[in-house]
């Protein structure tokens, strides 16, 4: 035997310890061991009693530990036993008076490992058995080694969250572990001598199949994406891995198939393409509706010229007015793709949700009419909000328009709103970056027709829409959306065909106090003015119209195209100049830029800014306000000068 050698070669001598009275059987063992050096290297201690056998166990880790025992002294057998299988496994041999087999028997059930007569006490016998001994206590070790790694094999494989299938050559399986009895919804006892074909979803050919098959029996590993059917009849996509097993003569004897839930990840990579896509669209649409207003605000400003020059009656007026008013739509158009674009100017102001939708909400049942009936709940401890009001209504008129049109029966709306905190456990499952925290959380429900499950994913979308043509434009869920990822919440849509639809839209809470609200400037009715006026624009079509308009309502109107002449017109005005009126977006300086150093030399000046867009950017100057001195455009000429009026009565420090 191979390993019975094996303690022979040991290069560190194995320790002996040797329990018992007689001192002329320790000098005997020693005399034994001390010829047998060379092949089995050893050294030896003595205890006389049990007690200093213990002693000397917990000191030094034995190899070995010869004991006496007489006749008739079982109860120290069995003490000794004891202490050793507390833990430690350290072989030993029994010297025994007279070793009948009962005794043998007994020693051996209490777990010893070896009896030696002694009257067979000579060194051959001795040294025999101990190597004996010592070879048996080492298969015993890795034995208990193998059945340790077998333990922590089958448990890693049993609660891997991989599938684990392991069948014969023939392809019959033999086990499946928990979690393809979750994924698949197969208990093990009902696969077990079945073919993994059972999975099988007709969703790949009869050759992908055979090519698998083909490799594993060569020999090689399968990698590959397959489309499976669950019990339930549900596909689902698995990463499998195929893998040969082979006995030690190289025959394949099993297979073992490994295999991940590609679900959850296809669900994220598709998460995740449909966020980069609405992202490029609300870029595209915010550099589209950009230059757009530009137009826009040209096209209305010479309608507007050309309608006062036009004397009443004439039939030329009555074009114009059309053409003034298709140019009001484009504009509407445009600021829906600005909000979904996110770079809608806000007039952020920290509300109390509850005050603005129940203002908000005193205008929606006109809008819904009388066959649907409609209910607003405010709910009690709401956080204040960082919230447009002007925002929040597009946002309840979008959705109240859609539950309208998806109750053409009459039905319910209801609008409720909420304080939650979203913690992890909320957010986790969700999977998408939401931060943990106190949101307002606005319902809006309505019991009306549903959204096919096939919809659903495109909602937000812009432009899509299901209503007939002329009907809906698509951009209604579009600028919700964007108006809530610019306010950084998040927002939900739960519907099924039928069951009418739910939004949920969370609002993150902030720490400051609600301030009270301001009303906006209304456009005045007339509001000329003498004062005079810097115009800076780029857009030389845009700039002329307002100019021209300005000028006919008394004002002096000093022009530049953009921030560096403007500079260096007010530095050489010999007059003062009481408003400077320029746009944000502009070449060479931003207006943003360029008001900053007008208020160095100038602290008294005014300042109206306007803009196609306002990004972040544009507002983190801090220099304006959009509620006193900010005008979106496309803006017709009345809005501009009502403006401009509501900017020279101004206080500075207002
Ligand atoms: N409450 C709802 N119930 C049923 N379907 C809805 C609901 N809200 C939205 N939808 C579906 O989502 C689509 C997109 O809505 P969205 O508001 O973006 O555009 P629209 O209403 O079609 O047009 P627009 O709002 O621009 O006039 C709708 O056409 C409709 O199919
Ligand atoms: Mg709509």
């Amino acid at each position: 035997m191979l390993a019975a050698t094996q303690p022979a070669i040991a290069p560190q001598p194995i320790s002996i310890l040797l329990v018992g009275e007689k001192e002329e059987d320790f000098f005997l063992i020693r005399d034994i061991l001390s010829r047998t050096r060379r092949t089995l290297p050893s050294e030896l201690d003595h205890a006389h009693t049990l007690g200093e056998a213990q002693k000397l166990l917990r000191q030094k880790p034995y190899g070995l530990i010869l004991f006496e025992h007489e006749t008739g002294d079982a109860e120290a057998v069995r003490l000794l036993s004891e202490f050793l299988h507390e833990g430690v496994t350290i072989p030993f041999i029994v010297l025994t008076e007279d070793a009948n087999e009962q005794t043998v028997a007994g020693i051996i059930e209490e777990g010893n490992w070896n009896c030696l007569a002694k009257s067979q006490l000579d060194g051959a016998t001795l040294i025999r058995t101990m190597r004996c001994t010592l070879a048996l206590h080492g298969l015993k070790e890795e034995k208990l080694a193998a059945e340790e790694l077998l333990r922590k094999l089958s448990r890693a494989v049993e609660q891997s969250a991989d599938t684990v299938v392991i069948t014969d050559r023939e392809g019959n399986i033999e086990y499946v572990n928990p979690a393809f009895e979750r994924l698949t919804g197969y208990k093990r006892d009902q696969v077990l001598g079945l073919n993994p074909r059972i999975l099988k979803s007709g969703e790949q050919g009869r050759e992908v199949y055979e090519e698998i098959w083909n490799m594993i029996i060569a020999g090689q590993v399968y990698r590959g994406i397959l489309v499976n059917r669950k019990k339930n009849g549900e596909l689902y996509h698995i990463e499998q891995s195929i893998s040969p097993v082979r006995d030690p003569d190289g025959r394949i004897t099993h297979f073992i198939a490994n295999g991940r839930d590609l679900t959850e990840r296809n669900r994220l990579e598709e998460q995740l393409l449909q966020a980069q896509k609405m992202d490029a669209v609300g870029r595209l649409a915010g550099g589209v509706a950009h230059d757009f207003n530009n137009l826009l605000t040209i096209i209305t400003s010479y309608s507007e010229l050309a309608l006062d020059e036009l004397a009443s009656g004439n039939p030329a007026a009555s074009k114009m007015h059309e053409v003034l008013l298709a140019a009001r739509r484009a504009a509407e158009l445009t600021r829906q793709l600005l909000a979904f674009s996110r770079k809608q100017p806000r007039a952020l102001r920290v509300a109390d949700l509850n005050g603005v939708i129940s203002r908000i909400a005193k205008t929606l049942p006109r809008l819904i009419g009388e066959d649907i009936e409609f209910k607003f709940i405010p709910g009690d401890g709401l956080g204040p909000v960082r919230i447009d009001s002007l925002q929040m209504e597009q946002i309840l008129m979008n959705l109240a328009c859609n539950a309208r049109d998806a109750m053409p029966d009459g039905g319910c709306l209801s609008i409720e709103t909420s304080n939650v905190i979203l913690d992890a456990s909320y957010v986790h499952p969700k999977k998408i970056q939401i931060p943990v925290g106190r949101y307002a959380l606005i319902t809006v429900t309505d019991n009306g027709e549903g959204i096919p499950p096939e919809h659903l994913p495109h909602i937000f979308e812009p432009f899509f829409t299901t209503k007939p043509a002329g009907q809906g434009s698509g951009l209604g869920l579009a600028t919700v959306y964007g108006i809530v990822k610019q306010n950084k919440g998040f927002i939900w849509a739960y519907s099924e065909t039928g069951m009418g639809a739910i939004f949920k839209i969370y609002l993150p809470c902030v720490k400051e106090k609600t301030a009270p609200t301001i009303p906006l400037v209304q456009e005045a009715a007339s509001a000329r003015g003498s004062e005079t006026l810097l115009l800076v624009e780029d857009e030389a079509p845009v700039r002329n119209a307002a100019a021209e308009f300005l000028r006919l309502q008394g004002y002096t109107v000093l022009e530049a195209k953009d921030g560096a002449e403007a500079l260096a017109l007010v530095r050489d005005c010999p007059s003062r100049v009481d408003l400077v009126i320029t746009d944000v977006v502009m070449p060479n300086l931003s207006g943003g830029s360029l008001a900053k150093e007008l208020l160095r030399s100038r602290p008294d000046v005014k300042l109206l800014f306007v803009s196609g867009y306002a990004g972040e950017t544009v507002l983190d100057h801090k220099i304006f306000d959009l509620e006193r001195n900010f005008l979106q455009k496309p803006y017709t000429l009345r809005q501009l000068s009502a403006k401009i009026r509501a900017a020279l009565v101004s206080k500075p420090e207002e």
